[in-house]
């Protein structure tokens, strides 16, 4: 009996501390799922701007992190658009960039918002 109490307690004392790295791994390892999510939208919107979308806008943009150096519209680095300016663009086209409402879905018109807007540097 009197070796039980000790013994027990540091039982309880390694339970705790198993406890707590397996809890400290797993944040570790498994990063909130918001931010899975944002790190998918921006690849999809990544994707759709240098080759997916028809034609990718970096055929006539220029935006470094996503190598394109398009010549045709605003250099998106410069006009930093915040997400809503880039979603307007996509829906009604503007000047020479043809309207992307009927070649997009709504999910990848966001996706592009999102990209663009974080990837210059503009609001989001
Ligand atoms: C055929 C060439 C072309 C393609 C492809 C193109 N754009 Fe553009 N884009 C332009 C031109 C030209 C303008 C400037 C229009 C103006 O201000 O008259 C522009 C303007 C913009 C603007 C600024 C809008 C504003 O409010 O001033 C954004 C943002 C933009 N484009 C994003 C995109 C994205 C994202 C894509 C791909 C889905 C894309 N563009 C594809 C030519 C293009």
């Amino acid at each position: 009996m009197s070796e039980r109490g000790p013994r027990r307690g540091l039982r309880l004392v390694r339970l705790a501390l198993l406890a707590s790295a397996l809890l400290a791994a797993s944040t570790l390892i498994v990063p909130p799922a918001g931010a899975a999510d944002d790190a998918a939208q921006l690849a999809l919107g990544k994707a759709l701007f240098t080759a997916n979308a028809v034609p990718p806008c970096a055929l006539c943009h220029t935006l470094k992190d996503a190598g394109a150096s398009g010549a045709v519209g605003p250099v998106l680095d410069e006009l930093q658009p915040d997400a809503a300016r880039v979603a307007t663009a996509l829906r009604n086209g503007i000047g020479a960039m043809p309207s992307y409402k009927a070649a997009l879905k709504e999910e990848q018109i966001q996706a592009l918002a999102r990209y663009v807007s974080k990837a210059s540097g503009g609001a989001q």
